[in-house]
């Protein structure tokens, strides 16, 4: 047991939270680039009550308006353009996980000369990892990243199709407003792939860590049991607040460092999935459906032991049924039905992707993420022919 943890972000969490931006925004600074997505937040009047919070504490704001999912690095340089043309001291995100990343990197771009691409990790370290950024606001309208609470950021080049990341300490927002009532409008689909990505921060870690991280399992563990009971609710009936918010926290939680802290675990399954929405510009959270129940299968026959864990505290396959193997094959099953049952695609072939470019898919890869023999990190690490092997089986 050896580790460090650090988390900066003030998380106030409450229905009706938003009411309070101008208060937090005021701590900041006076005059913001306010980020948002696609138009979803004008639709549902989050946008509205953003704004009167902000002119009744005497914020100014100029907008950025037309994050895309999987947002672009070309959006990143248009928002810090704009911040830097209008003197913003503080940037907020009022949007999804793309919302929330782009206007990460638009606050730390705002201070470096160069093109903001060179901060994001492609191959080998980043050229420039950012050291500093103007303060972030982050006020989440989706369940699923966690990025109003982490110090990440996944931005995509559409010219040369890579997806990659940044995590650097300037990119922790200092506050994240997390209200669920933001959440209502998400549409079924959208909020089933979000529970998907949430159980897939944690099973990164889960069955990438290192061994000996008994209160981290539990952690793990409690954070899927309680997507699992929470997230169909949700689905099922978008007006349920209480769902919503018990979703929601599970995703801050989730991925905010620390069911991970000490586990030391690689995210090999993110890192396939990320290839596949550079590629297809398909949704994160769904393609982590079709990705993950594969992954695991592939990962199971190198440690059953652990796989059957999950099988028998998560998925209630009994300790006398079959043998270990068996068990974890069950657990797995278990995981995809209900993965289907919330509505996201479990194959490949239900996001229009089919079997000519799986090589390019496994390269791609592995130019993102490769240790010093040439593999995916993961346990087990993956070669070139094994990711391509894991996304046939995903056909
Ligand atoms: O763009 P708008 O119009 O806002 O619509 C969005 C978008 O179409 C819509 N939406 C969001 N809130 C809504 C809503 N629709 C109705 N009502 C609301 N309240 O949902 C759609 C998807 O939004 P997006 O932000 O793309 O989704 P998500 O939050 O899943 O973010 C996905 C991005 O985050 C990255 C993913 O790779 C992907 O690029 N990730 C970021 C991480 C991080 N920073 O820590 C970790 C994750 O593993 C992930 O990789
Ligand atoms: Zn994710």
């Amino acid at each position: 047991m050896k580790f460090e943890f650090y988390n900066p972000t003030r998380l106030i969490f409450a229905a009706g939270a938003l009411a309070r931006l101008g208060e937090v925004t005021r701590e900041q600074g006076k005059r913001a680039l306010l980020v948002t997505g696609g138009g979803s937040v004008k639709k549902n009047g989050v946008f509205d009550r953003a704004v009167a919070s902000l002119n009744a504490a005497g914020i100014s704001f100029v907008e950025c308006a037309g994050v895309e999912p999987n947002p672009r690095i070309t959006s990143v340089v248009r928002g810090a353009e704009r911040a830097r043309a209008e003197g913003c001291d503080v940037v907020i995100a009022l949007g999804g996980g793309s919302t929330m990343d782009a206007a990460k990197v638009m606050a730390a771009a705002v201070f470096y000369d160069g093109d903001p691409w060179d901060m994001i990790y492609h191959g080998q370290p980043a050229p420039h990892v950012p050291v500093r950024s103007l303060p972030i606001i982050t006020v989440p309208t989706l369940a699923a990243t966690g990025s109003e609470m982490n110090d990440g950021a996944v931005i995509t080049n559409a010219k040369t199709i890579v997806k990659s990341f940044v995590s650097a300490e300037c990119l922790y927002p200092r506050v994240a407003l997390v209200d669920p009532e933001l959440t209502l409008s998400v549409p079924k689909q959208q909020t089933a792939f979000g529970v998907c990505d949430l159980i897939t921060h944690v099973t990164e870690g889960y069955f990438n860590g290192v061994d000996g991280t008994p209160l981290q399992d539990r952690f793990a563990e409690g954070t899927v049991i309680t997507a699992m009971e929470w997230g169909p609710r949700a689905v099922a009936n978008g007006a349920d607040l209480e769902a919503r918010a018990q979703v929601q926290w599970a995703s801050v939680v989730a991925l905010n460092g620390w069911v991970q802290v000490g586990v030391n675990a690689a995210f090999p399954v993110h890192m396939i999935e990320h290839v596949l929405s550079a590629h297809h510009d398909v949704a994160h959270g769904a393609g982590l459906a079709v990705v993950n129940p594969a992954w695991m299968r592939f990962a199971a026959r190198d440690r059953p032991a652990r796989f059957a864990q999950f099988a028998e505290r998560i998925w209630g396959v009994p300790a006398t049924f079959g043998n270990e193997a068996a068990r974890a094959r069950e657990g797995i099953d278990r995981f995809e039905s209900f993965l289907r049952g919330l509505g996201c695609p479990t194959r490949l072939a239900e996001l229009g992707i089919g079997e000519s470019q799986l090589q390019r898919y496994a390269e791609d890869a592995l130019h993102v993420a490769h240790d010093r023999q040439g593999r995916l990190p993961g346990r087990p690490s993956l070669s070139k022919d094994e990711i391509v092997e894991v996304l046939r089986a995903a056909l």
